[in-house]
């Protein structure tokens, strides 16, 4: 193309190209052994027979998916859900609650967590009695008529305080309460709290789960459907886009 008026001249689908040129990639004849990352913050998803649907990146990403297939595998839960950092998979957790619900979680608990339960969550109406949770005796004398959930970590961040799970499952349980575990101190490899019978297990991947320190991610699994239901919603402000774990 020669030049005219001194400049190059603009090809006449230069808007077309710009928009439409990366739409249709070329897939190789060979396929990846390892999942590639998708950076793209757009995907399409093909449907059977159906038109397909283009879906944005915090609905759908195919790395995303591979990774939390892989998590709930390994904390033998049916879903899990990932989040930009481990504070924000418990900011999540506390999220099922709404305004006039109380909560139990135990006095030694992670910084970032007891700040949120006494200077975040108060601010929406949810209020927490910090109770010794290793005393399962005395847990029913806790319990509101509001209270909705059971908050720990075994072990607990600082003083590695030892929890009876199974006894704490037994006692949420007996009293209709959701009870989720932070596992970050342990991760999947030395206890599985969704086989102790925990709803919501929760663990900041920046710490041992990834144990390189080049990563900021947190994650929640469960097997309870309607739990994963109600957290992609406020995961995903959105309906039913391409559940992630299966
Ligand atoms: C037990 C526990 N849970 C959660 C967190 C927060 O994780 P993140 O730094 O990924 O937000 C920490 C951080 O120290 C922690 O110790």
């Amino acid at each position: 193309m020669g030049e005219k008026n001194g400049y190059l001249p603009f090809p006449k689908s230069f808007k077309t190209i710009c928009i439409h040129h990366t739409k249709e990639p070329k897939r190789e004849t060979c396929k990846e052994t390892m999942a590639p990352i998708v950076t793209s913050n757009i995907c399409r998803l093909e449907s059977a027979g159906g038109p397909s649907q283009v879906i944005k990146g915090r609905l759908l990403n195919p790395t995303r998916s591979v990774l939390e297939n892989l998590i709930a595998k390994l904390c033998k839960t049916k879903y899990a859900l990932t989040y930009a950092s481990g504070i924000g998979a418990i900011a999540a957790v506390f999220s099922l609650l709404k305004s006039g619900d109380h909560l139990l979680c135990n006095d030694d608990i992670y910084g970032g967590t007891s700040k949120t339960l006494i200077q975040v969550c108060p601010n929406f109406g949810i209020c927490t009695s910090f109770v010794d949770l290793t005393d399962l005796k005395s847990i029913p004398e806790y319990i509101r008529r509001n209270t909705k959930l059971i908050w720990t970590e075994n072990p607990t961040n600082p003083t590695l305080e030892v929890m009876d799970l199974c006894g704490l499952s037994k006692v949420a349980h007996e009293h209709k309460l959701m009870l989720a575990v932070d596992n970050t101190f342990l991760s999947p490899y030395l206890q599985r709290p969704a086989e102790l019978g925990v709803d919501l297990v929760v663990n900041s991947v920046t710490k041992y789960m990834n144990g390189h320190s080049d990563v900021i991610m947190g994650v929640v699994c469960t097997s309870r459907d309607n739990l994963y239901e109600r957290l992609k919603f406020i995961q995903q402000r959105h309906f039913n886009h391409g559940s992630s774990t299966v």
